[in-house]
């Protein structure tokens, strides 16, 4: 482990501290050093978006991190997203409109949303499309997503 170093940073608000190869991205730590599997290897490219974390609240591809580049910041994976057994409101919406079919862009989906909820309480259609076109889904068509996103919204305006 001659060439391992040592990385800090906050996961689901908690400080951690990993041996890691200073060549590995974001996405393997989380995955195979953390055991956070949530958040989802796609292309590694950067293309698909599958790989989505909040870093510092911004939604950053995990894919194309180098330990260096996290050292100090706060990263929230979907495994932060629920407060204990309840669900983010974004959570519940993607199931009610029916925005979860094999599920694998979701955790990505759910993040990105959270960082635009954040920025802009009530986005319209076409902020909602603009903020997940990086996001790839095979599955739904996207319609689903962003009434869930626009569900999520309204109730989480009031
Ligand atoms: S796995 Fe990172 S963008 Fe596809
Ligand atoms: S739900 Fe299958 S890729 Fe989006």
């Amino acid at each position: 482990m001659s060439d391992s170093v040592i990385a800090n940073f906050d996961v689901n608000g908690r400080s951690r501290e990993v041996l890691v190869k200073p060549y590995h991205t974001l996405l393997e730590i989380l995955r195979e050093d953390l055991g956070l599997t949530g958040t989802k290897h796609g292309c590694e490219l950067g293309e698909c978006g599958a790989c989505t974390v909040l870093v510092d609240g911004l939604p950053q591809l995990s894919c194309l991190l180098l330990p260096h580049q996290v050292e100090g910041k706060e990263i929230t994976t979907i495994e932060g997203l629920a407060e204990g057994d309840e669900l983010h409101p974004l959570q519940e919406a993607f199931v009610e409109a029916g925005a979860v079919q094999c599920g694998y862009c979701t955790p990505s989906m759910l993040l990105t949303a959270k960082a635009l909820l954040e920025g802009d309480p009530s986005p319209s259609r076409q902020e909602i499309a603009e903020a997940l076109s990086g996001n790839l889904c095979r599955c739904t068509g996207y319609e689903a997503i962003t009434r869930a996103v626009e569900l999520a919204a309204t109730r989480m305006d009031t």
